[in-house]
């Protein structure tokens, strides 16, 4: 009896398992599916109740879910905004009721940073950098050859697209005889990856020298273009992604991607450890930024058994 009444005692005062809304961009990436099932590993794994939200590629969606979050009264809010602006009014209706609006994997364009709590996530600027770095690197190997490159944007108004550009132009702009000589969106998706591809063949053909893929997804689609213009990706067009995904590793390993620049989407345990810490009340930085690496085909077959995504 006695130890009956203890455990009644002690299930009476359990915390409540803490509520999580989170709006997702949507499953337009290999990424973007390891992101999602790093988030309700994570919630799972951490008693944490989710209630997820797939935007499908759009803002509307994401504002939708929030102030259905809101209406819930959910304990917090965590999402990846598919896009940088526009999010000033339905962020002060979640701080009007006092719940509390993590970032994840995507950066917000807001006048008041006090609207969200802290933002965990990769520097895409630096990702792009490091991607014109290693472009940089690479022509030293031919000094005198103009490189004619081709660049393949994500979605536009998003964040990676934005500062993935940004910081690849700060650094191959440090060479005048590397030029992007066509730009567009693809999306993040293999299939608009291969469509714009076959755009710029057409229009380039054998000028094109570079691709600068945003996303390893959109590489790899647009691998498919150029092997269906007779060309050798890799070798004919030295491609160049972001992401680091498992396809990637493949695509490397057959000699068809150059490098892929590593950004991490497993932010699950992070995300569910600083929900806590925020709905406790307990101080958390501003900025948590991920810690990613670099890797070109030359050690993609020693890699591929480690990684996770
Ligand atoms: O926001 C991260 C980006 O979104 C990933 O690089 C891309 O694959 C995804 O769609």
């Amino acid at each position: 009896a006695m130890l009956l009444a203890l455990s009644a005692t002690s299930s009476a005062f359990a915390a409540k398992p803490l509520v999580m809304g989170f709006s997702q961009v949507g499953a337009e990436s290999e990424w973007r599916t390891a992101n999602t099932v790093s988030i309700k590993e994570a919630a799972k794994k951490d008693g944490v109740t989710l209630k997820f939200a797939d935007a499908q590629q759009k803002q509307e969606n994401q504002v939708k879910a929030l102030r259905s979050f809101i209406a819930q009264k959910v304990d917090v809010i965590a999402f990846s905004p598919v896009v940088e602006s526009g999010w000033d009014t339905v962020l002060r209706e979640a701080k009007a009721a006092k719940i509390p609006v993590i970032l994840t994997d995507r950066a917000v364009n807001v006048a008041d940073k006090s609207l969200y709590v802290t933002f965990i996530g990769s520097d895409f600027v630096e990702e792009g950098r490091r991607a014109g770095q290693w472009l940089l690197e690479h022509a030293k190997k031919t000094p005198d050859a103009t490189l004619n490159i081709v660049e393949l944007q994500g979605t536009v108004g998003s964040a990676p697209a934005i500062d993935r550009k940004e910081g690849f132009q700060e650094v191959i702009g440090k060479n005048p005889k590397m030029k992007i000589i066509r730009s567009q969106t693809g999306d993040f998706t293999r299939a608009k990856g291969k469509e714009v591809m076959e755009a710029f063949l057409k229009a380039e053909g054998k000028k094109i020298n570079v691709l600068y893929a945003h996303n390893d997804d959109m590489a790899i689609g647009a691998i498919q273009a150029i092997e269906e213009a007779g060309m050798k990706p890799g070798k004919d067009i030295i491609i160049i992604s972001i992401d680091g995904v498992k396809g990637a590793f493949e695509a490397m390993i057959a000699g068809k991607l150059n490098v892929t620049v590593e950004c991490s989407p497993l932010l699950g345990p992070q995300l569910m450890s600083i929900a806590r810490d925020v709905v406790a009340g307990k101080p958390v930085p501003a900025r948590i930024t991920t810690v990613e690496g670099v890797f070109p085909a030359e050690v993609a077959a020693k890699e591929f058994p480690n990684r996770k995504y």
